[in-house]
């Protein structure tokens, strides 16, 4: 198969637009190369000389010889008008921004198939691990049970570095954006937003469901305190960001990202620092485990690099579980049972939002609740994110799952 020649115009020249620079250059077989690059500020030292740069976008989406656009910047809204008006110009996009593509999924859909023209980001979930294309390529809709994982490298590795090496959690998130793994603004990751974006594109395509970021509940890492720690260690257990969506017995789906005890016998007890893990589960070829660097400017880049290989042969997402249109619904009506840690004296009062207790422990100031709870009260005990209470999921009670017509959130 003879392959295009491609032009490329790069957004951004960041941790990972500088990434592929460097990638490409080490890449000499890919007939590809940068034709100009967009930034924004104007007075930063950079790394290769001026004349390679634009401040102007329309200086790469009006130039016809550029035939792809990366984009590569940390800004979701401008990455959208960015996208979206090199679509309408037939220019095929590679892009790297979950928060956009989550936001702007149905959209970003119909502009490819109205201008026929493909869009690609493998970086976008779980940066160097190819999770999109296998779900694209190999799952079919009906065999695809479940997906659980670590999609956030930087959160992942905050945690690592505070349980295994007693960092402070403002040590170890300074650590993360010190390697380029954090986003710009760190409570996307650190409030499992970023894990929820990614979770929304996986739903897309292990599923066929297009979700709305407010459908899916997201908790993350920011409120993890010592006794949770305590807890896990005496246990033998680690504690991670799992963002997980699973097929219910009723036949409707459930997605959410809370964090999660791990034990030993888990596959993602061993992901650790920077890795994402990811869990797929099929109803004949049981689990297949997923393991590959979730961030930083080579491996992040080594997903777009293999994108822009894909577009020199015309590869394109065919979307065919959307267009399978199995209407699966999203339910909210799910059993956890999960460890809340919180204020000593509010112990009585939280004890009437769990449907079983099993376990409940108080120290001078503060205390924790394990037990079976819905998600619905999770969120009401969780809403505006106190500081003095945290949750952690100790396991998903997928068998008693109870389907409310209430809760059932209409598929797009
Ligand atoms: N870092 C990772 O490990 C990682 C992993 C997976 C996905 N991603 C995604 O990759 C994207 C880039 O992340 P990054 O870590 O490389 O960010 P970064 O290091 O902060 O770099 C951002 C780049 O975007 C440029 N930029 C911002 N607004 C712009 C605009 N309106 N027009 C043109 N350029 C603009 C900046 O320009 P200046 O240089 O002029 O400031 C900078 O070069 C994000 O969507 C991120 O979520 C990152």
């Amino acid at each position: 198969m003879s392959r295009k020649n491609l032009n490329i115009g790069l957004f951004g020249f960041g941790c990972v637009g500088y990434g592929l620079y460097e990638v490409l250059e080490k890449t000499p077989g890919l007939k590809a190369n940068i034709r100009n690059i967009c930034v924004k500020d104007k007075n930063k030292t950079r790394e290769i000389g001026a004349e390679n740069f634009t401040y102007d976008k329309n200086d790469i989406l009006n130039d016809e010889d550029i035939n792809v656009v990366v984009e590569l910047i940390d800004d979701a809204d401008a990455a959208f008008e960015i996208v979206v008006a090199a679509l309408k110009k037939g220019k095929a996009v590679v892009s790297a921004n979950k928060k956009m593509i989550a936001e702007h999924f149905t959209e970003l859909l119909e502009l490819q198939r109205e201008y026929n023209v493909p869009l690609l980001y493998e970086a976008a979930c779980c940066a160097s691990m190819p999770i999109i294309r296998n779900l694209e390529e190999y799952y079919d809709n009906d065999l695809l049970e479940s997906i659980e994982g670590i999609v956030n490298g930087s959160t992942n590795y905050i945690l690592t570095k505070t349980f295994a090496e007693n960092l402070s959690y403002d040590a170890a998130l300074k650590q993360a954006q010190d390697n380029g793994y954090a986003e710009s603004n760190p409570i996307l990751d650190t409030g499992g937003f970023d894990a929820k974006y990614k979770l929304l594109i996986l739903l897309a395509h292990s599923f066929g469901y297009i979700a709305n970021p407010n459908d899916i509940y997201n908790i993350g890492i920011d409120n993890i305190g010592k006794l949770e720690l305590k807890y896990a260690r005496e246990k033998g257990l680690k504690i991670k960001l799992v963002a997980q969506a699973f097929k219910t017995p009723q036949g409707t789906l459930s997605a959410f990202v809370i964090p999660k005890f791990v034990g030993s016998d888990d596959r993602l007890f061993t992901v650790d620092d920077v890795f994402n893990g990811v869990l797929t589960k099929t109803s004949f070829a049981d689990t297949h485990f997923f393991v590959g660097r979730g961030a930083g400017a080579h491996p992040t880049a080594s997903a777009v690099l293999s994108d822009i290989s894909a577009l020199s042969y015309d590869y394109r997402y065919e979307y065919k579980k959307i267009y399978q249109e199995e209407n699966l619904l999203l339910s909210n009506e799910v059993a956890l049972k999960v460890l809340l840690r919180h204020k000593k004296e509010e112990a009585e009062s939280l004890k009437e939002y769990f449907d079983t207790i099993e376990e409940s422990y108080a120290n001078h100031d503060s205390g924790y609740i394990t037990g079976n709870i819905s998600l619905e009260n999770v969120k009401a005990l969780h809403s505006g994110n106190p500081a003095e209470r945290s949750f952690i999921l100790l396991n998903v009670e997928k068998e008693k799952e109870t389907l409310a017509h209430e809760s059932l959130i209409e598929a797009n």
